[in-house]
């Protein structure tokens, strides 16, 4: 049967690459993958450090079960022109940093020891996409996916597209295409079974086909008793192959999904459904690490979407992210929007060419996930170019046909190859763009902007980002403004049948290009940090979510006399999906402020807005008066769900440590983020505090990153990295103004 096993341990690392390296085992530093070539500072850094070349090399020892089979390393990715060899010898090369490859070591192999070398070079190659122009992120350099082992027969199965055509329909049908590997060109012939399963349930149903030749197709009818895929029961199935031929057997196990995704002119549809979209653009990196952060990581990402910031939706701006990202989309019920490699720059032919085979790569790689409903096949905000997106369009069509493209742009006018019109609608706050009227038009017309009368399906794709960078610790009045940009985007998007849904600009801050950002290589544009600490504007997302789910009463403001220009707190913004909020100032009488309908009527949680309207300024603003408590409670169905009170007289009372889990895997380079957070006596952050912390670590794991910390805002974060081997790693936070903090872990 077949073997598939993590090949991550063990590799030698070394900067530089000379062609004499492929036949000797150089010295260097033992390193586990995902790994990043270069650890760079939070910011701050010279991101060309890491713009040249490097070799991992591994060693590994011939077995008995290699003999008469197939043997190839499976590469998640490794950014960027790959290039692997065996024993001296060139097996494959792969320029793209962000799809798999495989590289068959079957003819090359030695009895006893093998050397396998791969140079990868981090330069930014202006022959491969992303690169020839301006990029805003960073393309980390390494092997930063996972490097898989697999054995098979001398036939097995490639790949497998699995479709379920009628998938509203009361019985179900399942079609699978079944592609095999057969590198040595062998008589095929056998048999393919088949089973379909309910994940943590049991058969459903089963059948199988005659074999003959290196495709296959299996056909199930009458599947009745299906469950849906939705996002709020993500029901996922397995179709389990089984090859039997005169060359051996071979398993292969894919999950899938049984749903309905269409961009319609009138909005999105899911299972036949109106959802309207409202999520995030995400980029898959993190501080320090790069791109290079395994499975834990990758989840939590899609966690914090769909359960922190009640997302729907996510692009993966802008290439084919982890696996295990795109994974827990499907299993937790998260949308997926996902799209080639690329920004702004189209190249020449070899590069075009390179980008039309991610295209091929990015949907083999990923036909059978649910949660993807859309493919982006433009280079994201590229100019028009006919020939080139109508190859990108057909191919992705030809592979498959049960889905939407997209080709995301922020001109006008733009010739429409794709199914779906996605737009990057930048003119909240654009006060150049004509009939902006000082730059609060919120959505740019459709027709305007398309120039195509008749209707079409339409979709932001991004707005805000570089329009109002905010970081987590500007000022409050800065703040509320970006919160209010959201706001009242995600109002307009609700409130407008035509436009299927947005994502926002963007999850979180991330590391960049000297030629964007805030001079510090960071792009301050998430509305959480970059370890993920939300910014206000978080809570704008967060408050769209059913109170049942969480609930949020989050008021935007550090309530502080003299925070704000002229003093006060007002107008204050309250974000939440309570039905009112009860506000008290010092010992006046409460008063019941309900969400504003006027400002929001489309959003499905208008936020509350305590401003002249329903406040008076002596109750809340105006300098030399004294300064009260304040305390939001927020109801819902009548009954108060939530008090938060905001002390007149804020004082450091607690250093929070808190990690997200305190369980480690041993040697899966296993990450779990750690936050510290500075509190006061009612258990809010303190914004300014800015003092050092020093972490230290005992057992076998890592900090990733330094061991001093300034906290910004009144926190920092940090990843906690297990070690090879099980057993316990202490964690110890000290500062000046606390009591030491220690955190224990368990590794097994
Ligand atoms: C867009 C681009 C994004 C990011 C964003 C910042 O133009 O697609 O990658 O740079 O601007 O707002």
């Amino acid at each position: 049967m077949r073997i598939t096993e993590t090949f991550n341990g063990n590799w030698t690392f070394r900067y530089g690459f000379e062609p004499a390296y492929v036949h000797v085992l150089q010295t260097g530093e033992t390193v586990r993958l995902p790994h990043s070539a270069v650890e760079l500072p939070y910011n701050y850094f010279d991101e060309t450090d890491y713009q040249k070349p490097f070799t991992y090399q591994k060693v590994f020892d011939w077995r008995p079960d290699f003999e008469g089979r197939e043997v190839s390393l499976i590469f998640d990715a490794a950014m960027a022109d790959s290039v692997v060899y065996l024993n001296g010898e060139e097996i494959v090369a792969h320029k793209d940093g962000y799809t798999p490859f495989e590289a068959r070591l079957t003819p090359h192999l030695k009895r006893g020891q093998n050397l396998i070398t791969v140079k990868i070079d981090g330069s930014e190659n202006p022959e491969i996409p992303p690169f020839g122009g301006q990029i805003d992120y960073l393309c980390y350099a390494g092997i930063y996916r996972d490097v898989w082992l697999k054995v098979t027969s001398p036939v097995s199965i490639a790949n497998v597209k699995i479709e379920t055509p009628d998938a509203l329909a009361e019985q179900k049908t399942v079609t699978a295409r079944v592609f095999f590997a057969n590198p040595r060109a062998l008589a095929n012939s056998g048999t393919l079974d088949a089973k379909i399963r309910r994940r943590g349930g049991g058969d459903v149903a089963a059948t199988s086909v005659e074999v003959d030749g290196n495709e296959a197709t299996l056909t199930f009818t009458d599947l009745t008793g299906i469950d849906l895929w939705n996002i709020d029961d993500p029901v996922l199935y397995a179709l389990s192959l089984k090859l039997s031929t005169e060359h051996g057997d071979d398993v292969l196990t894919q999950r899938f999904g049984f749903r309905t995704a269409l961009f319609t002119p009138d909005g999105f549809l899911l299972n036949g459904k109106p959802l309207k979209l409202r999520g995030l653009n995400r980029h898959q990196a993190w501080p320090h690490t790069g791109y290079a952060m395994g499975r834990r990581a990758q989840e939590k990402d899609a966690d914090i979407l769909k359960y922190e910031l009640a997302c729907n939706i996510v692009r993966t701006s802008h290439y084919p992210q982890s696996n295990w990202f795109i994974e827990r989309c499907d299993e937790i019920g998260l949308l997926c929007f996902e799209e080639i490699p690329g920004w702004q720059h189209i190249g020449g032919e070899a590069w075009q060419k390179e980008s039309i085979e991610n295209v091929r790569r990015m949907i083999e790689r990923d036909w059978n996930h649910p949660s993807i409903v859309i493919w982006g096949v433009r280079i994201n905000e590229s100019q028009d170019s006919h020939a080139f997106y109508a190859e990108t369009n057909r191919l992705a069509r030809a592979l498959d046909a049960t889905r939407q493209t997209g080709g995301v742009r922020f001109i006008t006018n733009s010739e429409l190859l794709e199914d779906v019109y996605t737009m990057n609608d930048f003119i909240l706050g654009n006060e150049e763009l004509p009939g902006n009227n000082r730059g609060r038009v919120v959505l740019r017309d459709r027709v305007e902007t398309t120039g195509i009368t008749r209707p079409i399906p339409y979709m932001i794709t991004e707005y805000n980002g570089h329009m109002y960078p905010t970081k987590r610790f500007d000022q409050e009045q800065r703040q509320a403004e970006h919160v209010t940009r959201h706001l009242l985007i995600l109002d307009a998007v609700a409130g407008d049948g035509n436009i299927s849904g947005s994502t926002g600009w963007c999850m979180f801050d991330y590391n960049t290009h000297k030629d964007f950002g805030a001079g510090d290589r960071i792009c301050y544009h998430g509305v959480l940090d970059m370890y993920r600490i939300p910014k206000f504007a978080a809570y704008a997302y967060a408050s769209q979510g059913d109170p049942k789910d969480g609930v949020v009463l989050q008021p935007v403001t550090f309530w502080a006399r003299g925070e704000r220009n002229m003093g006060g707190v007002l107008p204050l913004i309250v974000l939440t999906n309570c039905d009112y909020v009860d506000v008290t100032f010092g010992e006046w009488p409460a008063k019941r402020i309900y969400p504003d309908r006027e400002t929001y009527p489309h959003l499905p949680h208008a936020p509350v807005v305590l401003d002249l309207r329903n406040v008076t300024p002596e109750e809340f603003g105006t300098w030399g008066r004294v300064w009260r408590e304040g305390t939001f409670t927020g109801y819902v169905d009548g009954k108060a769900v939530k008090t938060v009170t905001l002390p007149a007289d804020p004082v450091p009372a607690r250093l929070e440590v808190a990690p997200d889990d305190t369980k480690l895997r041993a040697a899966e380079k296993d990450a779990v983020r750690v936050v510290v957070r500075v509190l006061d006596q009612c258990g809010n952050l303190l914004p300014y505090f800015e003092e050092p912390v020093t972490l230290s670590l005992v057992g076998p794991g890592r900090i990733i990153g330094p061991a001093d910390h300034t906290l910004k805002g009144g926190a920092t974060g940090f990843w906690i990295e297990a070690g090879d081997e099980a057993g316990t790693l202490d964690l110890t936070v000290t500062s000046r103004r606390f009591e030491t903090q220690t955190v224990t872990f368990i590794i097994n």
